[in-house]
């Protein structure tokens, strides 16, 4: 029994546990406020009860002494009781409203700074949806339950100890068998806690569904028109609906199952109580003032007892918001920004070397299975080979976005799992194989790759990736909005700016995927001039799909299976006759050329 009482204490996901984690973590440092607004409830409490207690004069003074005027000045000061009782409440509100917005927005900080010191990996597996509902139910589940337990204490349980003085005061008895009702209740309610926490949690689950399907039915809109796929969606959307709703009417009828259950004990109390104050007038000759009083009394206590009897339910379906914040918050940061360390400073050139190399993303699928290569100083290396060999993979690890199983990746010398992360990835510019822009103007996305760039300096690189025409072709020129994830602009248009965002970081390592993947031939050419001479004095990796973007790499790595299969110069793997030029001869006398068929597409269409 004391062992389940102590475990009941110090289980981390305890209500009791949990409330003071939330006590010590947010409420704390707010204690000033809740003291003031904790008197003002201690008066609204104390307006309530005196004007209980009024009413015994009202009745003596209107029966008994038959005097008016006493009345009419009764009256006057209830009138200022409520006054005063409003402006209490009032005050207190207030003062819990500030405190609630500045505790949601702390734990919204804290929530998306652990985020931001998560890595790749633990992304790869949650729906972004996840996050979403975490933040906002999360935040706002702190302070819902710390109003609750301050109006609990400060609100319901004064003006019960109030309203109990008063009823003490006109009768002790009455009281007695007012309150035989309230221990049987709170029995009850032990019961349906533990169902609550249950519902609650799966109404979450629940939640969280809903808010996926829908993201994904918006996110993808495209491909849901482009194959009709609206009624699939909706089915999709339909089912986390249902389900959500299924879990709501659950809630509400085991929640609700008190309520019966309390009106029945309270009328039987009043009904006692009744019947025993009606004796006493009768056959004590007491007088009927007290008793009225004590009704009065009584009726006020009703509402504020109800509530904390049900407390706990009420509680426990809040406290999951909680521990779905803390769930996320306590988790150790797979990816601590970590910027203790030196700044790391490379050379305008690095050289960047993998020596035997494995990695998987998931235990006992190795993806990339002893790799070794060089990629020289100042020279533009090449990755070629089928899809899924690993070429975005290496420059993943490049990055240090997983870290490798053995082997050891070297940058100018440096160990690249010995660097702290963001002191690496400020010497790399990295244009990914998907492009990504923010919601903001094209001038904001280019200068995310230099903090506080000039704007000439976000011209100049514009125009080194062939973007300035075409951004000036816009009314709105640099100041034009890209909007959600780019939206708005072309396919080869976006990608011209994500380079644009690499150059201007001046990096001398520079990681292209499949960078000109989405570009015609002619503006290909035009980026491949301006980034030949970019790379001058860089050390690049391109991954490229279409060979006569890399002829003229310094050196080309074949990656196939997770290893380099060839390595060499364009015409020396020619020469050689392997897997690149059987790649080669494909690509260029292939029955299926990249650029043509749509051409030809369009123009039999
Ligand atoms: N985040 C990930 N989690 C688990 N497996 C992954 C992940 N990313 C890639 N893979 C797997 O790793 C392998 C190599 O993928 P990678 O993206 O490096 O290929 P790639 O050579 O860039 O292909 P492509 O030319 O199609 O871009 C693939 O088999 C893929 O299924
Ligand atoms: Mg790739």
């Amino acid at each position: 029994m004391f062992e389940r009482l102590r475990s009941w204490f110090t289980e981390p996901a305890g209500t009791p546990a949990l409330i003071r984690r939330m006590l010590s973590e947010n409420a704390a440092r707010y204690r000033h406020r809740y003291i003031a607004a904790f008197w003002l409830m201690g008066l609204s409490a104390a307006c309530t009860a005196v004007a209980a207690y009024l009413v015994r004069n009202f009745v003596n003074e209107t029966y008994l002494q038959r005097n008016f005027s006493a009345v009419v000045m009764l009256g006057f000061v209830t009138v200022g009781l409520f006054a005063i009782k409003g402006a209490s409440i009032y005050g207190q509100m207030l003062i819990l409203a500030r405190i609630n917005a500045r505790i949601v927005a702390d734990n919204q900080r804290r929530m998306f700074d652990k985020l931001m010191n998560e890595g790749m990996g633990f992304f790869a597996d949650r729906h972004s949806s996840e996050f979403i509902a975490r933040l906002t139910t999360g935040a706002n589940a702190v302070t819902t339950v710390l109003n609750m337990l301050i109006l609990a204490i400060g609100r319901d349980m004064l003006t019960l100890i109030f309203l109990a003085i008063v009823m003490v005061l006109q009768d002790p008895l009455l009281f007695v068998i007012g309150v035989v009702g309230v221990p049987p209740a709170m029995l009850v309610m032990r019961k349906l806690v533990r169902r609550i926490r249950v519902i609650a949690r799966s109404q979450f689950t629940g939640g969280t569904h809903m808010l996926e399907a829908m993201q994904e039915a918006l996110q993808g809109i495209r491909i849901v028109k482009a194959f009709t796929l609206e009624d699939e969606m909706r089915k999709r959307f339909e089912a986390t609906v249902s389900e959500v709703q299924h879990e709501t009417f659950k809630m509400a009828r085991v929640a609700n199952r008190t309520s019966p259950l309390m009106e029945m004990l309270a009328g039987t109390a009043i009904a006692m109580a009744l019947v025993y104050a009606g004796h006493r007038v009768i056959h004590g000759g007491a007088a009927a003032g007290e008793f009225v009083s004590f009704l009065a009394a009584f009726a006020f206590a009703f509402e504020p007892a109800k509530r904390l009897v049900r407390f706990n339910i009420d509680l426990n379906s809040s406290l999951v918001g909680a521990r779905v914040l803390y769930e996320l918050i306590d988790s150790p940061p797979s990816e601590p920004i970590e910027d203790a360390g030196p700044p790391l400073v490379l050379r305008p050139a690095a050289r960047i070397e993998f020596s035997d190399v494995r990695f998987a993303y998931r235990p006992g699928e190795p993806v990339i299975r002893g790799m070794s290569f060089v990629a020289d100083p100042g020279k533009i290396t090449a990755l070629v080979g089928p899809s899924g060999g690993g070429k975005s993979t290496v420059l993943s690890l490049l990055l240090r976005f997983y870290d490798i199983e053995s082997g050891t990746i070297l940058v100018d010398g440096h160990d690249v799992s010995r660097l702290s992360r963001r002191a690496l990835r400020r010497q790399i510019g990295y244009v990914g194989q998907h492009v990504h822009l923010f919601r903001g103007s094209i001038r904001d996305n280019i200068a995310f790759g230099k903090v506080g760039a000039s704007d000439e300096e976000i011209a100049a690189a514009a125009k080194a990736a062939h973007a300035h025409d075409f951004i000036m072709g816009f009314p709105g020129g640099y100041a034009t909005p890209v909007g959600e994830h780019g939206l708005q602009l072309s396919g080869g248009q976006r990608q011209r700016i994500a380079i644009a965002r690499a150059l201007i970081k001046d990096a001398p390592v520079i990681l292209l995927d499949e960078a000109t993947a989405a570009l015609d031939s002619e503006s290909e050419q035009q980026v491949q001039d301006a980034m030949a001479h970019l790379c001058e004095g860089r050390t690049t990796l391109v991954v490229a799909h279409r060979l006569h973007t890399i002829m003229h790499a310094d050196r080309i790595l074949v990656v196939e299976g997770g290893t380099v299969v060839e390595t060499g110069r364009h015409d020396e793997l020619l020469r050689k006759g392997g897997r690149y030029a059987t790649f080669y001869r494909v690509q260029l006398k292939g029955p299926v050329p990249p650029r043509e068929p749509v051409a030809a597409v369009a123009l039999s269409g």
